[in-house]
This record gives C-alpha cells, structure tokens and sequence, in this order.
C-alpha cells in the first residue's frame, strides 16, 4: 500500500463536487461573495442556463492582484478575521468556493481596488493561464465558461439549459430577498429577466413572490425568547402544487432547512391539503451562538441549539395570524378569501399554470342548475336580515350546499366542509380542557385489520383514548372498540379504525405527539360530519351558520378548501348586467 498526498487540483476537484453540483450553485457562491464584499450592485450574465456563461459582476470591495491569487487558492478567506468560525456574519467563511469553481471550468477574474488599476487571472481547470492588466470599473467581475465540459461524472447529472436556468432564477431570487438593500440584474442569453433597485424587505419581497400575495398573503412579525420570526405566507386557500415557493432565511442566509420547513408544513396542518403548499418568505433572526452554519457543503442547512424553541417559534406565530385572518374574514362583512365563485382549489390549480384566476363567466356555466333539487324549505325573504356575518339560512341545494342571506348579499356554505371543520375545532376545544366524552359502545365492536395496522393502533392506543376512542389488541390480527369519541354520533367503526391506522403509519415519522393527535382528530372528524347529501332543517342549517361564526378556522375545511363562498350584492347586480 502506499499513501500519497493528492495534488492541489485534485483536492479541489472533489470539493467542487461538494461545493458546485451545478451552475446554480457555482452562480450563488459569486454572488455570496459579491454581497460579502459590500456591493451595492450585482449584475448577473447567463448563457445557456449557466452551462456556458456565468458572469457576476459587483461594485464592491475589489481585490489587489496578489489578493486575487489568494483568492484562487483553496483555504484562502479574508472573512474570518478572528477565526470566529462561531460568529460567521458572511455568506461565506470557508475559502473553498472560487478555488473549487475554477478547478472545474475556464475562469477569468477580473478585479479592481478603488484608486487602482485592474487586473485579471485566468484559469482553466484549475491551471494558471496567465495574467495582466484589465480595463474594467472599481469592484470584481467574474466569469465562468464551461463549466464540468471536462467532468464528464458531472456533465452527465446536469439537466437541460431551461432547467438549469429556473435553478439559477431561483438562486438569484432567494439571495434578493435576503439583501433587499442591494440592487439586482439577471441577464438570460441576452435577454433582461430582473431589474431590482435597492429596497426595503417587504417591497422586495413583493415583486418577486406572487403579486397576488397583496390581496392573499399574511403578514408576520412576532418574536420570542430572543428570536424573531418577520415575513409573509399566504392565507391556506392560495396554496400551489409544489413546495418551491418558500423562501426561508435565518440571519439573511438563504437556507432549506428540514426543521423550517417542516415548521411551515406543520403551521398548516389540517388547513391544506397534504399535497398542496404554501407561499412563504420568512426571515427568522436568531442570536449567533444559537446557531451554527458550518454544518452544510452549500451552507443551506444549519443546526440550531434549541431546535424545538425554533420550531415553537415558527408553528405558534405562523398559527396565530393564520387564526386572527380566518377570525377577521369570518366576521368581517367583506367576501370571503376565495374570489365570487371562483373556488380556492380552481384558483390554486391555476397559479401552477401562472394564469390568472378562471373568469367568472367560465365558472357560472360549471354552475348552470341543471339536476340541482332544491331541498329545505326556503322561508320567504324577510324585510330585515339580521346582520349575522353568514346570514340567515334560506335553503339547501343539491343536499349539499346552504344557501344564506346576509345583509349585503349571499352566502352558500358546503355543509360537509363546514360541518367537519366544527367537528374538528369541537374535539380540540374538548382536548384542550381535557373534556373528551367517549361514547361507550353497547357490544364492543371487533375489526379486523392486518397486524402491522393493528401494531400502530395498539402503539396508539394512549393518545386515541385521549380522544374518547378505546381500542385494544384482540388477538394478532383485529382490534376491539369500545368507545368512540362521543362527537361523532353514529360512525361506520371499522373504517374509522382503518383509516386511522393508515394515517398513524403515514406520519409515521418524527412528528410531535399533539401534532399527531391533530392530524387523528382530523380523521374522526371526517367521519363524524354531516355528508354531503343530508337534507338539513332550516333550525340545522342557522345552527351550523352561528357555529360556523364562532368558531375558530371555520373558513376552510380541514384539507384546505373553503368551506363558504360570498356573492355580495354588487356582484350579483354584475351578473345580471345591472352594473
Ligand atoms: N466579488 C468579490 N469581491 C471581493 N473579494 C472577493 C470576491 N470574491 C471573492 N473574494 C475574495 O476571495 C476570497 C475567496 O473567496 P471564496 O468564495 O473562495 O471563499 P469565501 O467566500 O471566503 O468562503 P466560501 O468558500 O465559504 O465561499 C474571499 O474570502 C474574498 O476575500
Ligand atoms: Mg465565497
């Protein structure tokens, strides 16, 4: 055997397969260093989705040639003046990026001190090419050709220039929401994609989530035990079909922590669909030796030293002014989130394809009465309509939907969606005081399941009982019941209990015991709700609406969907062209 130190351009090789899996990545670690050397202005040039031009361009600090060798050698950083590896303010603190960078492609760093000329360095693959003097402004300008052409491991994992490019978009984006205060350009094969001047964070943030975030985002500003939580995310009803929009900073660094997002997922539950995601820029700002960033080859991920503090942080601010919107929305005598007919999950699906929302005349054809039965018994119209906020029940259509009149209009309610979410809240409340009524079953009811389903009921069986359901094993392969919770009236028990266990072995994972029950609970109401279909006395249908005004979330259903649509007189005047 025989042991030998590696040559430097190897070493770098393989930290550039760490540090720069792809263009995106080598474009954010240029424009980290831009921002670590003060510049109020970065201008960035792409080719091909970064597969044959990087460039990044600042007005910053700038380098003396030796400084700019320096640069080019591993290990070699000017941000760690005291080797306060604990204490990092910089994006970077490594000395690995341009080292590794160059190490796989042909670059040319040109840089300039104020009050000094410019010079520049070429390298290709890591081989010194040359240099001399440069013509350009004060500040750096680095450019980056080729990347992985002679990595043919790497070349192959790279995917097309458009998919590379929404990958560098997405770089730039996060690295703008984090430095508001310095302006932006993104270039893309010559055509000009962002002009960001210099901003406040809010404003920022705006012109580069969705715009329809004015009129459907939260904003968020709370903090405790010394962290802050500062942002926006978007009311459960303006939700997209991918996670990609969420932005998570913790002091001004991008990240895409598993804690944070799973804080955001959680902050959600049972107000969206488990497929379905949020709109989120959060800033969470946390003392610096509450953190460690040197824990991630990118620096996207951290370690906090009170991870659960964090997570408390994120789940109980992100929670409450979710609750004080749906609180405001329900009593409020505005239209409700979702927009006239236009259902929250038509108008989410159209985000996806980024068009705008279907326009009302396509959604009043889908609405065309045709096979609808009206049930219930409408009550004449009355001269005075209480000033309820939902109204007052006029009638049942198809079985499945309310129909109320408030004073400024018209208020169909989904008897199934609202009736859960009640359900729900009620078994919560009933938790909370530690007030769960079991409704014990006159013969104990056996259903059989298959064993590894019976071991997670069995495992449950503590936290179920918490909730007024008493089962225990019977027998390797079935469980016995005797009592279900109380709040759910007559159920169909074995597929409750199935249906829990399917849940259990989905959340199987590292979630929190109350986060669990919340998700159990939301599976018992689903059983125990009014279906659809059920014809509804007028005193039921009232009763329901004051439920509904008085109850917490009451504005979706617990997977998300709204759970009443608003027509306001104007609207309706629209509709028949009175307007
Ligand atoms: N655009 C720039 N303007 C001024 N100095 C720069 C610029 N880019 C790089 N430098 C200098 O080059 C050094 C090396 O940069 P490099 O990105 O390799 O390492 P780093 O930023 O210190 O740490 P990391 O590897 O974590 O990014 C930096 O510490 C900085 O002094
Ligand atoms: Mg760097």
């Amino acid at each position: 055997m025989s042991i030998r130190r590696l040559p430097p351009e190897l070493i770098n090789r393989i930290a550039a397969g760490e540090v720069v899996e792809r263009p995106a990545s080598a474009l954010k670690e240029l424009v980290e260093n831009s921002l670590d050397a003060g510049a109020a202005q970065v201008a960035i040039r792409l080719h091909a989705g970064g597969l044959e031009l990087i460039e990044v361009a600042d007005d910053g600090s700038g380098m003396a040639p030796d400084e700019m060798r320096l640069a080019l050698e591993r290990h070699a950083t000017s941000k760690l003046p005291e080797d306060a590896i604990d204490r990092v303010t910089s994006f970077g603190f490594r000395g690995e990026a341009l080292p590794s960078i160059a190490s796989v492609s042909r670059l040319t760093l040109d840089s300039r001190e104020r009050g000094a000329d410019g010079w520049r360095i070429e390298v290709d693959h890591g081989a010194d090419v040359g240099e001399g003097p440069a013509a350009l402004p004060p500040g750096t300008r680095i450019r980056v050709e080729g990347l992985f052409d002679k990595v043919p491991a790497r070349r192959k994992f790279l995917r097309s220039p458009r998919s590379e490019y929404a990958a560098c978009l997405d770089a730039v984006k996060r690295l703008a929401m984090a430095r508001s205060d310095v302006g932006f350009t993104l270039d893309h094969d010559g055509r000009r994609i962002l002009t960001l001047q210099a901003a406040d964070a809010p404003t920022r943030v705006a012109e580069l989530l969705s715009h329809e975030l004015d009129r459907h985002g939260v904003g968020i500003d709370c903090n405790r035990d010394g962290l802050g939580l500062t942002g926006v995310i978007s009311l459960p009803t303006f939700n997209r079909g991918m996670a990609d929009q969420q932005y998570l900073f913790v002091n001004s660094r991008p990240v895409k922590d598993r804690l944070l997002v799973g804080a955001l997922r959680a902050a959600y539950r049972d107000l969206i669909a488990r497929d379905r995601h949020p709109i989120a820029a959060l800033f969470l700002d946390v003392p610096l030796d509450e953190v460690d960033v040197n824990v991630h080859p990118a620096k996207t991920e951290v370690r906090f030293r009170d991870p659960s503090a964090v997570r408390g942080l994120i789940v109980g601010g992100l929670r409450h002014a979710l609750d004080e919107e749906s609180q405001r929305s329900a009593t409020g005598t505005q239209v409700a989130a979702p927009v006239l007919w236009t259902s929250s999950d038509s108008y989410a699906r159209d985000l996806d394809r980024e068009r705008p929302p279907v326009a009302l005349r396509e959604e009043q054809r889908s609405f065309t009465p045709i096979g609808f039965v009206p049930h219930g018994r409408a009550e004449a119209a009355l001269q005075d309509v209480p000033s309820y906020p939902l109204g007052v029940a006029r009638g049942q259509v198809a079985a499945t939907y309310i129909v109320a009149e408030t004073e400024d209009g018209l208020v169909i309610v989904d008897q199934h969606a609202a009736h859960e979410r009640l359900v729900l809240e009620r078994m919560r409340a009933a938790r909370e005081d530690g007030t769960v009524a079991g409704q014990t079953l006159l013969i104990p009811q056996v259903v059989e399941l298959d064993e590894p389903d019976c071991d997670r009921i069995e495992g449950a069986a503590g936290d179920l009982a918490e909730m007024g359901l008493d089962v225990e094993r019977f027998g390797p392969a079935a469980i016995l019941v005797r009592a279900v919770p109380a709040a759910l009236g007559k159920t169909d028990v074995a597929k409750l209990v199935s249906d829990l266990a399917a849940e259990i072995a989905e959340l199987g994972g590292p979630l929190s015991l109350r986060d669990k029950l919340d998700h159990v609970a939301a599976t018992i109401a689903c059983h125990g709700s009014v279906r659809a279909g059920r014809v509804l006395s007028v005193a039921e249908m009232n009763a329901l609406l004051r439920e509904m005004e008085v109850t917490p979330r009451s504005g979706q259903c617990n997977h998300g969907r709204p759970t009443w649509v608003k027509l306001g007189h104007g609207e309706i005047e629209k509709l028949f062209g009175r307007k």
